[in-house]
């Protein structure tokens, strides 16, 4: 870990999960528990980068020194971003984002149907925010991650270069929901790396000095 390594670096970085309403009181989220993201965030600011993390609904506390701002739906975390990705140096997209919303939410709380009838929700596909920030002319060096149940070595090969971005990272096994421990593949141009099983705080940090390494000048 080099502390100085991002010293006047700007980096963004999305956490958690994000909240999709069905009615006021009801929603649909997922097992995100936002500790990945945060200890990203963490480990950019000890390397001495401006860090700004835009966060979904968690129970973390944001680290010293981070600024974070909270938005609930994938819309609101795509508008945030999108606000403020401009004159940033790197953007590390690990929020693990709804990807349909409900068309059809309620602006009152739904009742239940005395004869047992269900509400028909539909669903509307959310933006892909790392999709639309690697698409910008101007863009942030950009690291997404991936939590794939099988087939990681394929899939985060694909994913990367589907999704047009210089590094992916890959969770191994769907365990690492709320887990204080991770183990992560890199896959960048030249192959994949792995960073053995750790915690997550080290990780991060050890993922924080590989994108220091490959941010352009
Ligand atoms: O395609 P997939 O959802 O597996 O890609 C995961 C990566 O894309 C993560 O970095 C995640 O933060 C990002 N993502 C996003 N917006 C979405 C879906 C995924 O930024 N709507």
């Amino acid at each position: 870990f080099v502390p100085k390594s991002l010293a006047g670096r700007k980096v963004l970085i999305t956490a958690g999960p994000t909240f999709e309403p069905i009615d006021p009181v009801r929603g649909i989220t997922n097992l995100s528990s936002g500790k990945m993201g945060y200890a990203i965030a963490r480990a950019a600011r000890e390397a001495g980068a401006d860090v700004l993390l835009i966060s979904g609904p968690t129970s973390l506390a944001a680290p010293y020194g981070v600024q974070r701002i909270d938005v609930l739906t994938a819309r609101d975390m795509h508008a945030a971003v999108m606000a403020r990705v401009a004159g940033q140096d790197a953007f590390i997209a690990v929020a693990a984002v709804a990807d349909w919303r409900v068309a059809n939410a309620s602006e009152q709380k739904l009742k239940k149907d005395a004869n047992g009838g269900m509400p028909a929700l539909r669903f509307e596909q959310n933006p892909d925010i790392l999709a639309s920030v690697a698409a910008l002319a101007n863009k942030p060096y950009c690291v997404g991650f991936a939590a794939e149940s099988e087939n990681l070595l394929e899939y985060g090969r694909i994913k990367r270069e589907r999704k047009g971005i210089p590094l992916l990272v890959g969770n191994i096994g769907p365990q690492t929901f709320g887990s204080d421990r991770n183990e992560l593949v890199l896959f960048d141009e030249h192959g994949h790396v792995a960073l053995p099983a750790a915690d997550k705080h080290h990780l991060a940090r050890q993922l924080i000095t590989e994108i220091a390494r490959r941010l352009p000048a």
